[in-house]
């Protein structure tokens, strides 16, 4: 990995994610996107770590980190908004989601607010067909969204990121 981190760094890190994440393929996504957003890249052994910890087969780490184009694509935005753009999110009512987001965030898809708070995007299905819409917030998953659960996700990471500057 492109860090100082040395292996047992990086297996005490995924490890500490898989904990708040939890056990697992499900948190497979999550934890490709959360190591993407913090350094900007997922090596070999960084794929060979995670299978290891998830207990899966690191071919599957590879075609998911592949097949997920946006993990290979630095995100600019503080909060990266992915909309799960698959058919069955699209029954579950995606379009009404994706036309609040974009009222909301003032932007379309593909781009990034003028603050840099936000980067909207489109995914691929996350594996939470059965609750969709779904919604990835830099790691974390929002599933069930409506519009208004989209403006107060929204709202939720505005308010985050003034407690932050404050
Ligand atoms: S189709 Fe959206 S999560 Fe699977």
């Amino acid at each position: 990995m492109a860090t100082t981190m040395t292996n047992d760094e990086l297996r005490a890190d995924i490890e500490a994610l898989v904990e708040r994440l939890g056990p697992g393929r499900a948190s497979l996504i999550p934890i490709l996107a959360d190591v993407k957003r913090r350094f900007h890249e997922i090596d070999s052994e960084t794929m060979q770590t995670i299978a290891d910890v998830l207990d899966i087969h690191p071919v599957e780490v590879h075609s998911v980190a592949s097949f997920y184009a946006f993990l290979h694509s630095a995100p600019e935005g503080q909060f990266v908004i992915r909309l799960c753009g698959t058919l069955p999110c699209d029954f579950a009512g995606k379009q009404a989601v994706a036309d609040a987001l974009r009222t909301e965030l003032g932007i379309g898809f593909d781009e990034t607010t003028e603050d840099g708070l936000f980067t909207l995007e489109w995914t691929s299905c996350m594996g939470m067909c059965d609750q969709g819409p779904a919604l990835l917030v830099n790691d974390e998953v929002h599933t069930r969204v409506t519009p208004e659960k989209a403006k107060a996700v929204v709202a939720a990471c505005r308010a985050a990121a003034v407690a932050k500057e404050a």
